[in-house]
C-alpha cells in the first residue's frame, strides 16, 4: 500500500506573537517543525509533502531538500491547505496521513497505529484523539448513542454540552486518498470564513460511512503548540523524555530537572550529568564522564574520563582525560589532546593543546599550536590579533611558560625553551633556550647553567 504523508505548516501562529514562523521555533535547539518531519519520514517510502504560506522561505530553507512541499497562498484552513497538495499527489498513493507541523512531540509509533488501524478499517477515515480534562481549545469528538463518531465541533462553534466532552482531535488523520480528494471540494465554509478538514468527519458520517479512531495513552504527546507556554510545556515534555532515556542507558543525571539535554546529543556510559547543565546541538559525551554543575556544552566532542566544572565549551573537541575549569571557556576549534588539564578562568580558540599540557589559571590561548607537556603560566596571553589580522603562535613541546608572558604573533617558542614570568616575547625563541624581560632577551642556554 502506498502512503503520502501532508504536514500542514502554512499557518501564520499569531498566536505566538512572533516575527519567526512558528515552525522555526526551537524546541531544545530543534525547529518545531523538524520533529514533526522527523517523526513522520519512517512511515512512507516517499518524500513528506510539506504545506508551506507563512515564511515558506526560510521554512524550507532549514528543512532542506528531502522534502516536498507545496505553498497555500491564502490561509483559507486546515481543509484548504491539504487541497493544495491535490495537485501533486491525486492518483499517486492509496492512502493519506495528514499531521499538523505544531504537534512536535508526536511518536512515530502512534502515527504506525494511526496507519495501521485505516488498513483495517473498512470506512474511508480513522482519526487520533486523546482523552484530557484540559481541552486547550482542541476541536471535541462528537459521537452519538452508540459511540459511533459523527463530528469534530472545534471549541468556538461547540455548544455548553459539547464545550464537555473530553475526547479531543489530535489534529492527525489518515484516508484514503479517492476519498479524500473528492470530500475536500465538499467542505463547507465556517464561521470564520475557512474550509475545515475537521468537517471531513462530520461529511463521511453523513454518508453513512464508519469512522474510525485510535486513541492515544500518553496524551502528552499531542500537546499542540499555539503559544510560548505551550513551547516550554512541551520543552520540559521532551527533556523528561529525553533525561529518561540517558537515564535508563546507564548515565547518571542527578537533577533531571535543571539539565537540558538536546535530541540529537550522545553519552557515554557511567558519566554523571551535574545540576544547571545543557548539552546542546550535536555534542557527544564519552564514558565515565563527570559534567557539571553548570556547564554548558554545544557541538563538540569530548572523550571519555573527562571532567567539566562550570565552563562553557563550543564547537570543541576534548581528548580522553581532558579537565576543565572551573570557569573557562573552551570557543571554536579548540582543541584539547588527551590528558590536558585547564583550570580556571581560561579561554581557547582556534588552539591545539598537546598531550599532557597544561593552563591552570586566567590565560588566553588563540591561534595557537601547542606540543606536549607544555606548561602554560598563570596570566599567559598570545597576542594573536594586530587590530587587523590574527597570527599563529607555536609553542614546542617541554616549553615551559613563565606567569604573566605576553606572546606577540607570529612567534614560535622551540622545544624545551623557558620564558620569565611578566616577560614580553616578540621574537621566536629557539629551542632550550631562556628569555626574560621587555622585549625578552635571551638569558642563557638551558644546557649552560
Ligand atoms: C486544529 C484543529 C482542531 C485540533 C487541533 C489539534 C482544525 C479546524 N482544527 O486546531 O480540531 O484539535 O488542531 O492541534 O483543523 N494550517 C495551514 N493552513 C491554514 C490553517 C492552518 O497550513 O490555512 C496549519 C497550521 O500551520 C498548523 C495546523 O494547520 O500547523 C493547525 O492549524 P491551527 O491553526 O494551529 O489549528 P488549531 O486551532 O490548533
Ligand atoms: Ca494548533
Amino acid at each position: 500500500m502506498i502512503i503520502d504523508v501532508i504536514i500542514l505548516a502554512a499557518g501564520k501562529g499569531t498566536r505566538m506573537v512572533s516575527d519567526l514562523p512558528k515552525p522555526l521555533h526551537p524546541l531544545l535547539g530543534k525547529p518545531l517543525i523538524h520533529y514533526v518531519a522527523a517523526a513522520a519520514a519512517p512511515l512512507t517510502e516517499k518524500p513528506p509533502v510539506v504545506v508551506l504560506g507563512h515564511g515558506s522561505e526560510q521554512i524550507r530553507d532549514s528543512l532542506g531538500e528531502g522534502l516536498r512541499y507545496v505553498i497555500q497562498s491564502d490561509l483559507l484552513g486546515t481543509g484548504h491547505a491539504v487541497q493544495q497538495a491535490e495537485a501533486s499527489l491525486k492518483g499517486t498513493s492509496d492512502l493519506i496521513l495528514i499531521i499538523y507541523g505544531d504537534m512536535p512531540l508526536v511518536r512515530t509509533q502512534t502515527l504506525e497505529k494511526l496507519v495501521e488501524a485505516q488498513k483495517a478499517h473498512s470506512g474511508p477515515l480513522t482519526i487520533l484523539t486523546l482523552m484530557e480534562e484540559n481541552p486547550r481549545g482542541f476541536g471535541r469528538i462528537y459521537r452519538d448513542a452508540n459511540g459511533a463518531i459523527q463530528a469534530i465541533v472545534e471549541e468556538s462553534d461547540a455548544t455548553e454540552e459539547q464545550l464537555d466532552i473530553k475526547e479531543l482531535n489530535a489534529g492527525m488523520y489518515c484516508v484514503e486518498s479517492d476519498w479524500l480528494w473528492d470530500s475536500l471540494a465538499k467542505i463547507p465554509v465556517s464561521s470564520k470564513g475557512e474550509y475545515y478538514l475537521t468537517d471531513l468527519v462530520a461529511i463521511a458520517a453523513e454518508e453513512g460511512a464508519s469512522i474510525a479512531s485510535v486513541t492515544v495513552a500518553d496524551s502528552r504527546e499531542l500537546l499542540g503548540i499555539n503559544n510560548r507556554a505551550h513551547l516550554a510545556e512541551a520543552g520540559q515534555i521532551l527533556r523528561d523524555r529525553i533525561n529518561q532515556q540517558w537515564m535508563l542507558s546507564g548515565v547518571s543525571i542527578v537533577d533531571p530537572w535543571t539539565t537540558y539535554i538536546d535530541p540529537d546529543v550522545t553519552i557515554g556510559q557511567d558519566s554523571v550529568i551535574l545540576p544547571g547543565t545543557f548539552l546542546q546541538g550535536n555534542t557527544i559525551i564519552g564514558r565515565e564522564c563527570l559534567i557539571g554543575p553548570g556547564t554548558r556544552i554545544f557541538n563538540s566532542q569530548v572523550g571519555d574520563q573527562c571532567e567539566i566544572e562550570y565552563s562553557v565549551v563550543e564547537e570543541s573537541r576534548l581528548e580522553d582525560g581532558v579537565d576543565v575549569g572551573p570557569f573557562s571557556h573552551l570557543r571554536k576549534g579548540a582543541h584539547l589532546a588527551a590528558g590536558v588539564h585547564m583550570g580556571n578562568f581560561g579561554e581557547i580558540k582556534d588552539s591545539y593543546l598537546g598531550e599532557g599540557s597544561k593552563m591552570g589559571h586566567f590565560s588566553y590561548l588563540g591561534n595557537a599550536r601547542v606540543g606536549k607537556d607544555v606548561n602554560i603560566g598563570a596570566g599567559t596571553v598570545t597576542c594573536n590579533y594586530d587590530g587587523q589580522e590574527k597570527h599563529p603562535t607555536t609553542i614546542k613541546d617541554g616549553v615551559f611558560i613563565g606567569s604573566d608572558s605576553l606572546l606577540i604573533a607570529p612567534l614560535e617558542i622551540g622545544e624545551n625553551a623557558t620564558t620569565g614570568a611578566g616577560s614580553v616575547v616578540t621574537k621566536d625563541v629557539p629551542p632550550d633556550t631562556v628569555v626574560v624581560g621587555v622585549p625578552a632577551r635571551k638569558i642563557r642556554r638551558k644546557d649552560q647553567k
